[in-house]
């Protein structure tokens, strides 16, 4: 991690707390500063719901990155960091990793991260993202998590040799590590080019591409087949012969 600050922590309350209290405290921030933890007791996920953090197995990472050309210029980075996690994942040799718009990403088409971005700042003029990853390392199976889940644990069969393993368990220093340092890569990456170098990339791994889904917009819901993201991180929907954009909502799949 050499010339970035990463600030480890045994028990916090959410970890994108913490580096919010850093920004606030900070005269300036540089790019990439984190906070990893061994545990939260008030972790959030999206949409105001919780995200169980139990001591040790998990990662639970949040980062500091600044938005100089303001908010707007934040849509990408769930999908480029979804993008980051699953790409670790794959080149630990994990199989049947996907992507869910914005930013879920599973394994065997249960959920195994989930991307927490919280903004500051004005739409035009300065930003910041605060950017928290949770990753299910090891969970028990009798978490209280309501919807379908796994961990890293339970593929362990599928880990190549030698990486990311510690003899048989998970060296969470290297996943930590690994994880870390393709988040920033794919978010320098993104600064200098935006989302086009991932959307191609983004497609292959996306858990509905050309299924039909039916996404969630508050209190109405549209139905459609999906057909990826565009350039801006909108999520692309065929309704009868028009391809319509979106960008806020839930997706789930269309059950006919
Ligand atoms: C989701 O709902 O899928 C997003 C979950 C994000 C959880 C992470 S864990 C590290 C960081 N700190 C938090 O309180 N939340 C995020």
């Amino acid at each position: 991690f050499r010339d970035h600050q990463v600030i480890l922590k045994h028990v916090t309350e959410s970890t994108n707390d913490d580096v919010k209290q850093c920004l606030a405290s900070a005269r300036s921030l540089s790019a990439g500063t984190a906070v990893l933890a061994e545990m939260q007791t008030k972790g959030r996920g999206r949409r105001g719901k919780q995200w169980f953090s139990p001591f040790a197995s998990n990662l639970y990472l949040s980062l500091y990155w600044p938005l100089p050309q303001g908010l707007n210029s934040a849509i990408g980075l769930s999908i480029v960091l979804g993008l980051a996690i699953a790409e670790t994942l794959i080149g630990a040799g994990i199989q049947d990793v996907s992507l869910k718009w914005p930013n879920d990403v599973y394994i065997q088409r249960k959920k195994v991260s989930g991307i927490l971005v919280e903004l500051e700042g004005q739409a035009q003029g300065e930003g910041h993202a605060i950017i928290g990853i949770g990753l299910n390392l090891a969970l028990p199976p009798e978490s209280p998590i309501d919807q379908p889940f796994t961990a890293i644990s339970e593929h362990l069969d599928s880990i190549l040799a030698g990486k990311m393993l510690d003899g048989k368990t998970l060296d969470r220093n290297a996943w930590a590590a690994e994880l870390y340092s393709r988040c920033l890569t794919f978010l320098a990456e993104h600064d200098a080019h935006g989302l086009k170098p991932f959307i191609e990339r983004w497609r292959e791994l996306d858990h509905f591409y050309q299924q039909p889904v039916k996404l969630i917009l508050g209190q109405h819901e549209q139905t459609g087949i999906a057909l990826g993201i565009d350039e801006l991180g909108a999520f692309l929907l065929q309704q009868g012969d028009e391809v319509k954009r979106y960008f806020g909502g839930e997706i789930s799949v269309r059950d006919i």
